[in-house]
């Protein structure tokens, strides 16, 4: 499955045929500012909650697109009243199938708030099951409740967070990739800003220690998962 990275916790994945973008915030990311977003044409949009930096290009991405909008039911809402079409409510340990396979709706320890201050509902994770399976936790610290997630889905990949301070650093998720039983990571929520740069080498270490391996594609790069 070809999975292509945009930087903070945004990336999409090719899945049975479709395009499913994560948490889109690209145009206000220093570090992304080569990528085009008025070519981003995805099918479907996650959305794991309302932080700026989940979300910021989500209304241009989703008008632009047609694409449909999944996330937390206050999260849609409000992307509806942004002028966002079509949309789909979820919630903590709903599963629903769509076009492209099925998402189920996890735990995520985090806060949310939409920019503009109005309620965020609860944050959340998804784990998605089409021709792979896997788990992207948004943000999130470690939690007991991942110990629930390979009941949910034998897991190829995972994408976890490891910048720290907002969420889990990396060696929790470490410990998150035992819990959720999946030995290939993607990192995300990493170097966006000065309170969540990471020491590559000494995080890819600590990754190899654990027997794991660690993906850290490159703003713009498609790596196969
Ligand atoms: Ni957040
Ligand atoms: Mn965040």
């Amino acid at each position: 499955m070809k999975l292509t990275y945009y930087g903070q916790s945004c990336f999409s994945v090719e899945c049975s045929g479709k395009n499913i973008l994560f948490d889109p915030f690209i145009s206000h990311n220093e570090l992304a500012k080569h990528v085009n977003v008025s070519q981003l044409k995805p099918d479907f949009i996650l959305v794991s909650h309302g932080h700026a930096d989940h979300i910021a290009d989500c209304v241009e991405i989703a008008k632009q697109s047609g694409a449909t909008v999944i996330g937390p039911f206050e999260v849609v809402n409000w992307l509806n009243e942004q002028g966002v079409e079509k949309y789909h409510p979820m919630n903590h340990g709903g599963r629903r199938a769509f076009d492209f396979g099925t998402v189920k709706v996890t735990n995520a320890v985090h806060s949310s708030q939409m920019p503009d201050g109005s309620y965020g509902g609860n944050p959340v994770g998804f784990i998605v099951a089409a021709e792979k399976t896997f788990y992207y936790s948004g943000d999130t610290a470690l939690t007991m409740d991942m110990q629930l997630v390979p009941r949910w889905g034998q897991l190829d990949f995972a994408v976890l967070p490891i910048g720290d301070n907002f969420t889990m650093g990396y060696e929790d998720a470490i410990l998150a990739a035992e819990m959720i039983r999946c030995r290939h990571i993607m990192g995300c929520h990493y170097d966006t800003f000065g309170y969540i740069k990471i020491d590559h080498d000494q995080v890819k270490k600590a990754f190899a220690e654990a027997g794991l391996s660690l993906h850290l594609p490159a703003i713009g790069e498609t790596i196969d998962l």
